[in-house]
């Protein structure tokens, strides 16, 4: 079923009518270290995207796991890559993100990369995910976004300390990355920004 489809069908959580270009996803990523990285998630993905160039360039060994809540998007996500080692394509809400990683024997994530629609998912939606997010995140790592407006800045300013900006003009329509970082960690696991 087509992507526009599922998006009159869901059009708050689908969010958009139609994927990310290879441009956007390549950008996505082009901050990830793939040597470093133990454990990446990705949430929202849609058709997959970000997800073929994250198998593309991660190791063997690195755990990836993938959340889709969408029935139809799962199903493409699990043909294409579920059968991977190490990837994990998960039919569930990324406000379960955390429960996950335990599952997979991680507490924390190297990389979170987003294709949420924050700007269309109810506020108590946006705000559970991004606590997650915060939480989930290893020490240095990144919550890497992207929004076609600037709009979302300041909530993203209320979980993370550091946030650096891109834009990719040949996606349509044209896209910020967001790269949002933690600040050093109290000992009680919470930034030190915050
Ligand atoms: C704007 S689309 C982005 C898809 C893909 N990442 C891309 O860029 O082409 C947003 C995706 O997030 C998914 N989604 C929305 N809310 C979600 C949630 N709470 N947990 C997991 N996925 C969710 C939607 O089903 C949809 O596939």
């Amino acid at each position: 079923m087509s992507f526009i489809v599922q998006y009159l069908l869901h059009p708050r959580s689908v969010g958009a009518v139609k994927p990310s270009s290879k441009h956007l996803a390549k950008k996505m990523v082009e901050d990830v270290n793939f040597v470093k990285a133990r454990c990446i998630t990705e949430l929202g993905a849609g058709t997959g995207v970000f997800t073929e160039e994250v198998v593309k360039a991660k190791r063997d060994e690195t755990v990836y796991l993938v959340f889709e809540i969408n029935d139809a998007f799962y199903c493409t996500l699990n043909d294409k890559y579920g059968s991977i080692p190490n990837v994990h394509i998960i039919h569930d809400s990324a406000e379960k993100m955390a429960s996950y990683l335990a599952k997979y024997g991680f507490s924390r994530s190297d990389y979170i990369l987003s294709g949420l629609p924050f700007a269309s998912l109810p506020k108590k939606t946006s705000d559970h995910i991004l606590r997650e997010c915060r939480r989930c995140l290893t020490t240095g790592g990144s919550f890497i976004t992207f929004q076609y407006t600037k709009l979302k800045l300041s909530l993203f300013k209320q979980y993370f300390a550091k946030i650096s900006l891109k834009k990719e003009n040949r996606n349509v329509p044209p896209a910020y990355i967001m790269n949002c970082r933690n600040g050093r960690r109290k000992k009680n696991g919470t930034p030190d920004t915050l």
